[in-house]
């Protein structure tokens, strides 16, 4: 027999420096360091600098890294264009995909796979990447785009450009603990998609546009958009419980920001965001999404339960609540992911490009064999 693995569940297709995660004991570990340490002290821009360096950045080597970005930030006059002349309610996810393959044309070097040039690309997109999903979100409400400011770092620029005002230190922490929890996650569906799209020796930026796409899907990164229009449709607390009942019994119903192909025990990024969303229901006085949100997971905890399931709720989940009470609109919330994953997705590249192999796995044919070929006006 023919041994198939299925979405590829359990394959190891290579090796990587970069992250382990024990899904039985819910660890996440970037290059050593526990995901909960670093979203407890580090930046989104020393996790940067750890992810593609493999350690955590000297105060110079942040400097220099911060640098760098200042300029990355700002983008083509022709890309903005493009982002105004998307036609009125295109998802966001979609806009973004489009505009950073375009990015690609504003480039000479954009072929130049070395080291240098990968690691000057993915500084470049860094600061663009946000730059699209901040001015796009503003172009589509009809307001203009907001310059950023290049003295502030991802997180703050990130709320600068969307919301036109000097974010709130309260805020830019959030942020940049959100940044710091979606930059890196193995061997996830885009991370493997951007390295195989690398694997045949293309560009970055058509590994990175790959990325996106495989990134929108409902079942990646495109859950945490799955979540908030679920608790927006239920609409009260009263709502959850005959929602998730009624979806676990649809064929193949699935209820998003729940389970994860990895994790076991509960995703430590969620527990960390469940935290950061009672906080912040807390201080804002308005408990409602978060107050939902834990009504849900209690539901799905008792079903899955009940049908002797592992599936708890995964870093979609508690985000949903957490953009909510940061303002954002709910197409907003994968665009985010993929501003942060930009950082992980340019870590496997480095490594990618560095020691290459095509990646050409197999299918198993099942289909028809010994057919004649039969001239088109003979066929019935
Ligand atoms: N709601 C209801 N049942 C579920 C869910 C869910 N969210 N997730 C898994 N199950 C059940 C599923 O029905 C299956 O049952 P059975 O064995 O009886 O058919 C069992 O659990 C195993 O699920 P699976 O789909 O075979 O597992 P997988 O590893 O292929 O899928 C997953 C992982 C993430 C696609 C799946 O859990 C899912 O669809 N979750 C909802 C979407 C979501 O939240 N995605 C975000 C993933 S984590 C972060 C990210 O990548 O963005």
């Amino acid at each position: 027999m023919t041994e198939i693995h299925r979405g590829l569940a359990g394959v190891n297709v290579d090796t990587s420096q970069i992250c382990s995660i024990d899904g039985e004991r819910g660890e996440l570990i970037y290059r050593g360091y526990d995901i909960r340490e670093l979203a407890d002290q580090a930046s989104f821009e020393e996790v940067v600098h750890l992810l593609w360096f493999g350690e955590l950045p000297t105060r110079s080597e942040l400097d220099a890294l911060r640098d760098g970005l200042r300029p990355a930030f700002d983008l083509p006059g022709e890309v903005l264009d493009l982002l105004a002349r998307t036609p009125k309610g295109t998802a966001p996810m979609h806009a973004l995909r489009t505009a950073v393959s375009a990015l690609a044309a504003f480039d000479d070097d954009a072929d130049d796979t070395s080291e240098a040039n990968l690691r000057r690309v993915g500084t470049s997109l860094l600061g663009k990447i946000p730059a699209i999903v901040a001015a796009y979100q503003r172009l589509q409400a009809g307001q203009e785009p907001v310059a950023p400011d290049p003295n502030l770092g991802v997180a703050a620029n990130f709320l600068r450009m969307v919301n036109g005002e000097e974010p709130s230190d309260a805020a830019t922490r959030v942020m940049d603990v959100a940044l710091v929890l979606h930059a890196e996650h193995g061997s996830n569906a885009s991370t493997f998609v951007a390295r195989a799209t690398a694997s045949s020796l293309t560009d970055p930026y058509s590994a990175i546009t790959a990325a996106i796409g495989s990134l929108k899907g409902p079942l990646h990164g495109g859950a945490n958009y799955g979540v908030m229009q679920a608790l927006e449709s239920i609409g009260d607390l009263a709502g959850v419980e005959p929602y998730v009942h009624g979806k676990l019994a649809e064929e193949g119903g699935r209820v998003m920001g729940f389970g994860h192909r990895v994790y076991r025990v509960m995703d430590p990024r969620a527990t960390i965001l469940k935290g950061v969303s009672e906080r912040l229901a807390q201080e804002s006085g308005d408990a409602k999404w978060f107050e939902m949100s834990l009504e849900m997971e209690r539901v799905m905890d008792a079903a899955m339960e009940a049908k002797g399931k592992q599936v708890k709720p995964n870093v979609d989940f508690f985000s949903a609540s957490v953009y909510r009470m940061l303002g954002f609109a709910k197409e907003t919330y994968t665009p985010i992911f993929a501003l942060s994953r930009t950082a992980g997705w340019m870590a496997h590249l480095f490594e990618q490009y560095a020691d290459n192999r095509l990646m050409r796995p197999r299918l198993v044919y099942e289909g028809a064999k010994g057919k004649t070929f039969t001239p088109v006006d003979q066929r019935g």
